[in-house]
């Protein structure tokens, strides 16, 4: 690992606008012109060390986790607005409330919910069985949001009015990114009132969700999901979490886990419409595969194949970030102490160095045999390490169950054209991809 090249700051103010709205382009192109690993003055302002390097990524989120943490974005920034739960916590207070939350995502528990993961899909497109045109991002968001919504917290997202958090989340969301993009004009939010506005928001969402916890409390109903959990749970002196405790960690999975599996299943209709003869082997796959649910998700070994290469190259969380604790050091690259490091995942995703043709969709990449050839760290759509996605065995259930039955049960034609990305916390598409079903 060589010492990385220092991009000139003058470079990070160029095309600023345009950076703002969408740095992947330029990113991919300081990677080809500077490196792997090259440093960065985001908007010329705040130094960063950019990599692509599946050594480095691996290297900070894994071997010397402990010499990082995250950065202020989310631990101050988006907790801010949502809280200290565990996407946004940091060291002894988020090591407690992973160990206390993690059983509720063991593979057990989601065994339990594989069938109210199906309800919830058969439901739903009963419902778009009735219409022609439909918008894939608004579709995709409301089933994600209701599948985290009833099998977490057994919410029935028609008769609550928790569906105005998914608003709330999206349109936080936008402004935390707006906010950390354009950092010279951050005394203007807060100056202009938007600041204001957009944590009484924040205060909106966290209600609706403490009504829906108090009334659990209060009518002591067991449902057997995670907010049971999360009630019943006790820490080692015997207290049990405090009613901000439960509703930041709630926002939380709300928050995490359901924008990016929707962005990711968008884009996976959008991308094998383009392959009829995908489409038709996840089609086959899911009219074969037999035995209970759990025994039939197991064999959709293609549709798992198809999610991955979508991930990889649509990674919903397309940047992943750390600062240094103290001095560090990977070959030659001496990290400084509180050295901002951020994994640009999209662009290892999309290395012709590391993947062959990345621009074309192969989930045969993903096969049995061509799978082991990924270079170790080049592929983390969940991130590594201790901090890895709690949701991942969760999110690859929901959305092998989205896509399996939607193949069964729909022909469809994308009705819009050159879709191209709009990185936010996720990557969206940057226009609203509608679908005509058949
Ligand atoms: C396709 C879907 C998903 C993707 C690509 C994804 C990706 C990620 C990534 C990359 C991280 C690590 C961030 C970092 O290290 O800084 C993360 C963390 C997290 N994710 Fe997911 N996620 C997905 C779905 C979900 C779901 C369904 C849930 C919950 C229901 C969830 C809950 C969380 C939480 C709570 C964390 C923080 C974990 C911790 O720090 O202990 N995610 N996710």
């Amino acid at each position: 690992m060589k010492k990385p090249v220092i991009v000139p700051r003058y470079k990070g103010l160029r095309n600023i606008a345009s950076f703002i709205q969408n740095p992947i382009p330029y990113l991919m192109e300081f990677g080809e012109v500077y490196g792997k690993t090259y440093v960065f003055y985001l908007a010329g302002l705040i130094k960063s060390s950019m990599t692509t390097d599946p050594e480095v990524a691996l290297h900070v989120l894994r071997k010397n986790h402990r010499k990082y943490k995250k950065s202020t974005i989310q631990t101050e920034s988006l907790a801010k607005f949502v809280g200290k739960g565990l996407l946004t916590s940091e060291g002894a207070y988020w090591l407690k409330q992973r160990r206390l939350i993690q059983p509720g995502f063991h593979r057990d528990k989601l065994n339990q919910v594989a069938e109210l993961m199906m309800d919830e899909v058969q439901v739903y497109f009963e419902k778009l069985e009735k219409q022609k045109k439909i918008s894939l991002n608004k579709a995709m968001n409301e089933l994600a949001f209701k599948i985290v919504g009833r099998t977490l917290f057994s919410v029935d997202t028609d008769a609550n009015n928790l569906f105005e958090l998914s608003d709330v989340v999206s349109e936080l969301q936008e402004y935390i990114i707006k906010k950390e993009r354009k950092v010279y004009l951050r005394w203007w939010f807060h100056l202009s009132g938007m600041e204001r506005k957009k944590r009484k928001r924040a205060r909106d969402a966290t209600k609706i969700l403490d009504e829906y916890i108090q009334n659990r409390k209060k009518t002591q109903a067991e449902k057997g999901d995670l907010l049971d959990m999360l009630l019943s749970t006790r820490y080692e002196d015997g207290s049990g979490m405090t009613d901000t405790q439960l509703i930041e960690e709630s926002l939380i999975l709300f928050v995490a886990g359901h924008e990016t599996s929707a962005n990711a299943m968008t884009w996976a209709f959008y991308e094998i419409a383009k392959y009829p003869e995908i489409i038709d082997r996840i089609k086959q796959e899911a009219l074969q595969c037999e035995g209970s649910l759990l025994e039939r998700l197991k064999q959709l070994q293609y549709t798992e194949q198809v999610i991955k290469e979508v991930m990889r190259m649509y990674p919903p969380v397309y940047i992943v970030d750390r600062v240094s604790k103290e001095d560090d050091q990977i070959g030659d690259w001496e990290i400084k102490k509180n050295t901002l490091v951020l994994l640009f995942i999209y662009g290892m995703h999309n290395d012709p160095k590391i993947w062959n043709k990345p621009e074309l969709f192969d989930p045969e990449r993903f096969n049995e045999t061509n799978i082991n050839q990924i270079p170790k760290g080049a592929y983390l759509p969940f991130g590594s390490g201790p901090r890895m996605c709690i949701g991942n065995a969760f999110a690859m259930m929901e959305m092998k169950i989205i896509l399996s039955e939607w193949a069964k049960r729909f022909e469809y034609k994308v009705l819009t054209k050159n879709v191209g990305l709009k990185p936010q916390i996720s990557i969206r598409t940057d226009k609203e991809v509608f679908v005509e079903i058949t």
